[in-house]
């Protein structure tokens, strides 16, 4: 109430002052109302009504780009105000600027915000809780806190508890929950207290428990340890973790500071060269060996492609006549085929023809002759045509093509 009542004594230009010890949870909320009388401080006078605007709030370290590290910002809308909470580690002064953003105007206030943090013992005797039905920003404003605070001193059966740290529970590698009923991201809540842990708490030390939970189990709450009042508060039990600070281990001493100059060691004495070392073999496997194998194959190639080609002549002298020439009419039909489909206006086909010279197209009288150069031609007159492919069966196929062409 205080702090409101600064803030709108002070204007746009507020600086509030608050004063925090060290270790203990600090929340600081952002209240839209407040901002928005700083945007137009005379709407309530003249239109008689506070406008409702959306802003989103920007905090930043003074002078720097960020928040110092153990301060963080949430505001989940717009129309939802803002909070800046955590837990300060170390002593000192720190300055927080904070930008307040009109998104109906764009019209931008500045506060200035001057945390004194003193030195305190921290509490000796801490726990961590998890609150899975909340959300962060549900827990900051002070009610629920004050509420949770019950809680948890009827569980610790002591008044003397403080909240140590509030957590987003996605900040500690939980899920984002679906965007259903019933879904929440969850809250750890640590507190602290000088006195030592109750004996429900302690039943969380039991190695019963632990077995129960790491075995997956739904845990009951132990008798008589049920002390959440509202059901979203309720704690989950196997998630809960008790810190004695009184036993652990002191931290390590800092390291001790010198003037920065070394101290003297006498002559420099640099290290010898290294002995040399034999690179031959090394060549040899990388260099060598591939460029062997590769003229291997090489040389294999060049035999295969030109020692055990057999020419054309040679080829020809092998091979029949009959077929030889049989060959050689397949050429000639396609050939006359192919410069027949180039142009339209072409005679017809020789083979078309009754008899004709296959070559010259000249008609000639049939010849008696045994040649083997020319037995299909005289396949009709021929008494061994039976045995070879005749000349019409051959010139049947190529009118067949030309029909198609
Ligand atoms: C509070 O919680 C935050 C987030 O887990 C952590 O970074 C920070 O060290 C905690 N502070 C203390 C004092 O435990």
């Amino acid at each position: 109430m205080l702090l409101v009542c600064a803030l709108s004594f002070f204007g746009a230009n507020a600086e509030i002052k608050i004063s925090i010890p060290v270790g203990k949870f600090f929340t600081y909320e952002l209240m839209r109302e407040t901002f928005q009388n700083d945007f137009e401080p005379l709407s309530k006078l003249y239109a008689g009504h506070l406008y409702n605007d959306p802003m989103i709030f920007k905090c930043n370290k003074q002078n720097f780009p960020d928040l110092p590290e153990w301060l963080r910002f949430t505001q989940r809308h717009p129309y939802d105000n803002g909070f800046l909470y955590g837990t300060p580690t170390s002593p000192g002064k720190s300055i927080i600027e904070i930008y307040a953003i009109n998104k109906r105007n764009y019209e931008t206030v500045r506060h200035l915000l001057v945390i004194q943090i003193l030195a305190e013992k921290l509490l000796p005797y801490q726990a961590e809780f998890f609150i899975k039905l909340r959300e962060i920003e549900k827990v900051l404003p002070s009610s629920v806190q004050d509420d949770i605070k019950q809680d948890l001193q009827n569980l610790w059966k002591t008044k003397d508890l403080e909240v140590v740290n509030m957590t987003n529970a996605l900040d500690r590698g939980g899920r984002v929950p679906l965007p259903l009923a019933g879904h929440f991201e969850g809250v750890y809540v640590k507190v602290g207290s000088k006195q030592y842990f109750s004996d429900c708490l302690l039943r969380v030390m039991t190695s019963e428990h632990q077995r129960q939970c790491t075995a997956g189990a739904k845990v009951k709450v132990p008798g008589g340890c049920n002390f959440c009042r509202h059901p979203s508060n309720c704690i989950t039990w196997c998630k809960t973790e008790l810190i004695d600070l009184t036993k652990q281990e002191p931290a390590p001493p800092a390291p001790t500071m010198t003037s920065g100059i070394l101290v003297d060691g006498g002559d420099l004495n640099p290290p010898e060269s290294p002995p040399s070392r034999d690179y031959l073999p090394d060549y040899i496997v990388t260099v060598i060996v591939p460029l062997i194998l590769a003229i291997i194959l090489c040389l294999l190639l060049v035999y295969i492609m030109f020692g055990r080609r057999e020419g054309v002549a040679k080829r020809n002298a092998k091979t029949d006549q009959i077929q030889l020439h049989h060959h050689h009419t397949i050429h000639g039909n396609t050939d006359e085929l192919r410069s027949m489909a180039g142009n339209r206006s072409v005679p017809p086909p020789l083979s078309t023809l009754p008899m004709f010279n296959s070559r010259t197209g000249e008609r000639v009288p049939p010849l008696q002759s045994d040649s083997p150069t020319l037995p299909l031609i005289m396949a009709q007159h021929d008494p061994y045509s039976d045995t070879l492919p005749s000349e019409e069966e051959f010139s049947t196929e190529a009118n067949r093509q030309k029909d198609q062409h």
